[in-house]
């Protein structure tokens, strides 16, 4: 495994739709497996393919120790709301609100091949759109509200240790 440099938002390949996984081979999976160590290192709770430069529709979410992987991932089912602040580790230092389903069904297969298929509500429904968004080149901060810089959101600590 290897660590990939994580893309940031103004690079072209995250606008861009990305394309279904044809075959899912060594490569493939040898992409999943930076893809979690990227987003181990970084904290975050979820990594699509093209935020390391693959242009591919699979990411990951790993939400309460659960890892979901997700290949050529289709929302089946969706229903109610829920406007939380969201984060993305192509977007340093900004969260927003964003509405989400409060439930999705989620169909995808996974690096073995085999279909599977996961139930979401609350924050694992959002992680699961979010990255999903990703694969049609659509960035949270596009559609969020109330947005804040880590500073207004989690308030001064650094300054505060400094002293
Ligand atoms: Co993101």
């Amino acid at each position: 495994m290897a660590l990939r440099n994580i893309v940031e938002r103004g690079d072209e390949i995250l606008a861009k739709k990305a394309k279904e996984v044809k075959v899912i081979d060594d490569h493939v999976c040898m992409i999943l497996d930076d893809m979690l160590e990227t987003m181990r290192e970084a904290n975050g709770v979820g990594i699509a393919a093209p935020q390391v430069g693959v242009r591919r529709r699979m990411f990951i979410v790993e939400v309460d120790g659960v890892t979901y992987e997700l290949i050529n991932p289709r929302i089946l089912e969706q229903s109610g709301s829920q406007c939380e602040y969201e984060g993305c580790l192509s977007v340093p230092g900004l969260y927003g609100r964003v509405e989400r389903p409060m439930y999705v069904k989620i169909e995808g297969l996974n690096r073995k091949g085999e279909r599977v298929e996961y139930e979401a509500e609350g924050f694992l429904a959002t992680a699961f759109c979010h990255e999903n968004d990703h694969l049609d080149g659509e960035l949270f901060i596009d559609k969020a509200v109330d947005v804040k810089t880590a500073e207004e959101m989690y308030g001064d600590e650094e300054d505060d240790a400094e002293e």
